[in-house]
């Protein structure tokens, strides 16, 4: 058995936030999430560790169990608020640190398994910058001696490449033990589980490391380190896509969400935006500027330039959605149409129909929401207002400019606008304008 406490009681400083920093998104959702993601692959039960009052993030990281840090007194200090969740387990016990979530779950498993010839093994990388991070100290045998954070490292200390990814792992009795025994005494006044080496080394344990791209282990401490995390995994995000069969045709341009799922033949033009929740079934194309969430695009489908497709629609296939044009729970039939500038909210559109530009689904009285049905093959003419709740029968045609208000039968055509009189003269000759220049 395996366990993992994920630290996550930081309210990151320098993020500047009144969230926990490890609720900030990366992808379309907290990065704690993505931690999370990876770490229940390799281990049995995880832990997270939050600060008081952090009900969003409790809430985020169901079904794992919360500990509760009241004072973030360090990351050594974080840990050990995980014991009594952890009461009488004796397998080992990963610490994982909420703010760095790329790591894959390879990574993590090589920590794991490095166990195996050691009694404590770190997580390390050598990054381009390695900046304020913690560094490791090595032994003439290559063993890690101890950490040392960067405001506490002598000059010698901080030209130290190999830097503290942040990750741990022991068997949990030694591992507890070890915790308990970190002191407060460095410049900053907390308990830092960077410590533990020196505290393991002491016991006679041994110490080993493995390392791992940067890329992977990043920590997130400010909003700018939170942008390079979400470009690395945008890349990731990216190629992924295509390499699944999805044509990007400008793809530093598009932002993916960490579940979005692109089918085979799939174009998506530049600067298109998908929010969590999108799935694009093989051979749909997402033109150019449109805006994408928690939706569906059946094969075939076409959406833009310019569309936005709120939640809980469901574009069918062959359907197409044209330049600005915005729907909302609204399912779209196969085959059917709304080409420009429209408004469809809760709404059904059978196979084959067509919207008309223009046309609203006035689907809000000011308290409730309504929905509008409209029947296979039927024409909503444009500008056409159906006032909600109503129903546009199958092959029912609408009138350009009406205001629907009352079902419309399968078959019929709706008139529901005012009558058009011609008067005669009364053009702008009758004005006196129309000689003028004569
Ligand atoms: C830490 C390491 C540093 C390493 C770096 C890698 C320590 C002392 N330092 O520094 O060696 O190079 O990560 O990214 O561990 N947290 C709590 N409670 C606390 C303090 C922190 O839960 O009291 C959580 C934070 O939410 C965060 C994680 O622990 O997710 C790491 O804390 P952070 O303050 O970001 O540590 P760093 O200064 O980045
Ligand atoms: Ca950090």
């Amino acid at each position: 058995m395996r366990a993992a406490i994920v630290l996550a009681a930081g309210l990151g400083t320098r993020m500047r936030s009144d969230m926990p920093k490890v609720m900030h998104c990366i992808a379309g959702r907290p990065m704690v999430n993505h931690l999370l993601d990876a770490a229940v692959r390799v281990f049995d039960r995880v832990v997270v560790v939050a600060g008081p009052g952090m009900d969003a993030l409790a809430q985020a990281v169901s079904p794992h169990p919360v500990a509760v840090q009241e004072d973030r007194l360090g990351t050594a200090h974080a840990a050990r608020m995980a014991a009594p969740l952890l009461a009488g387990f004796d397998g080992d016990v990963a610490v994982l640190y909420g703010d760095n979530p790329l790591v894959t779950e390879p990574t993590l498993r090589r920590l794991v398994e490095a166990r195996d010839g050691a009694d404590l093994v770190l997580m390390a990388m050598r990054p381009a910058d390695p900046a304020k991070y913690g560094r490791l100290v090595l032994d003439a045998a290559g063993q890690v001696e101890r950490i040392v954070e960067w405001a506490d490292a002598t000059d010698a200390e901080r030209g130290i490449g190999l830097c503290n990814a942040g990750f741990l792992c022991a068997a949990w009795p030694r591992l507890s033990r070890w915790l308990e025994r970190v002191r407060a005494d460095n410049s900053k006044g907390e308990y830092y589980l960077t410590d533990v080496v020196a505290l393991a080394r002491a016991d006679g344990a041994a110490t080993s490391f493995v390392e791992a791209e940067e890329g992977e282990l990043r920590g997130i401490n400010s909003r700018v380190e939170l942008a390079a995390a979400e470009a690395e995994l945008q890349a990731i995000l990216r190629r992924r896509a295509m390499e699944g069969g999805a044509t990007l045709t400008d793809p530093t341009s598009v932002t993916l969400a960490w579940d979005t799922r692109l089918g085979r033949d799939v174009v998506v033009e530049p600067n298109v935006v998908f929010a969590p929740g999108v799935v694009v079934e093989d051979g749909a194309t997402v033109r150019a500027f449109s805006h994408l969430e928690r939706c569906a695009l059946r094969r075939g489908a076409v959406v833009g330039p310019y569309a936005r497709i709120r939640p809980g629609s469901d574009v069918g296939e062959g359907a197409h959605v044209g330049n600005f044009v915005e729907l909302k729970a609204t399912v779209l039939g196969a085959g059917a149409k709304a080409n420009h500038l429209s408004y469809v909210g809760d709404a059904t559109v059978g196979a084959g129909a067509n919207i008309g530009a223009g046309t609203i689904t006035c689907n809000y009285d000011g308290a409730a929401k309504h929905r509008t049905e409209i029947g296979a093959g039927a024409f909503v003419g444009s500008n056409t207002s159906l006032v909600a709740p109503v129903r546009v029968g199958a092959r029912a045609v609408t009138a350009a400019g009406s205001v629907v208000t009352q079902d419309v039968p399968d078959d019929a055509l709706a008139l529901g606008r005012a009558r058009q009189v011609n008067k005669p003269h009364r053009g702008m000759s009758s004005r006196g304008m129309g000689s003028r220049g004569k």
